[in-house]
């Protein structure tokens, strides 16, 4: 696989596809500790099917030679509106994933970039992410900056997605 990958919205017909994908980003960071593909796509399939069906998620994928190879995922969070004019959106981006074959030729940049500029011309505020440490200058290459503000408060759930490697610190995605 070297072509150019192509970078479309997902389907709805093609959630075992985006199950494989995040099961390849678990299996990757800590393969001793996943379920199978199998098991764990019952659970994906019960989040992602409403997920896709609902207009605050988008998808987008990258296709090549007719197999998804990558995705990215944005979910717009509504604000509550102000005493005048209208608040926009968050654009909460999250789930950036490109096979490791195609890493490092820009497949990636090309995804984020679509999902930020599509957050842009619908109005949203802001795009926000949840980076793992390696994946910081990727974003940063695209614009995103260390705000000051956000206060977080971890209330002990699995808040990021990077199981035993976010525990450690690795992964805050
Ligand atoms: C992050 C990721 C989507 C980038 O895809 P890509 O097609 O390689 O992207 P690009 O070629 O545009 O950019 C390459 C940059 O990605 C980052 N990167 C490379 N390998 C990475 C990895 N295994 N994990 C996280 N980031 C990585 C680096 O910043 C790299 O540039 P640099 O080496 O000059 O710093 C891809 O590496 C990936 O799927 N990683 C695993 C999942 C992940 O970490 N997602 C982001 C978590 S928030």
């Amino acid at each position: 696989m070297n072509g150019e990958a192509h970078i479309r919205l997902c389907t709805t017909y093609e959630v075992d596809e985006l199950a494989r994908l995040r099961w390849q980003l678990y299996a990757e960071d800590e393969p001793a500790l996943v379920d199978s593909l199998e098991a764990y796509r019952e659970r994906f399939l019960d989040f992602a099917r409403p997920a896709l069906e609902d207009d605050r998620w988008t998808v987008w994928v990258a296709e090549e030679t007719g197999r998804l190879v990558g995705n990215i995922w944005r979910y717009r969070a509504p604000r509550i509106q102000p005493s005048r004019g209208r608040t926009a959106d968050l654009a909460y981006v999250t789930n950036v994933y490109v096979e490791p074959s195609l890493r490092n030729a820009g497949l990636g940049s090309r995804l984020l970039r679509v999902a930020v500029e599509a957050s842009r011309e619908e109005g949203c505020s802001l795009a926000m992410v949840w980076p793992s440490v390696r994946s910081i200058p990727f974003y940063e290459r695209v614009g995103f900056k260390r705000p000051p503000d956000p206060l977080i408060l971890d209330l002990g759930g699995d808040w990021h997605a990077g199981g035993a490697a976010a525990a450690r610190g690795d992964d805050l995605a």
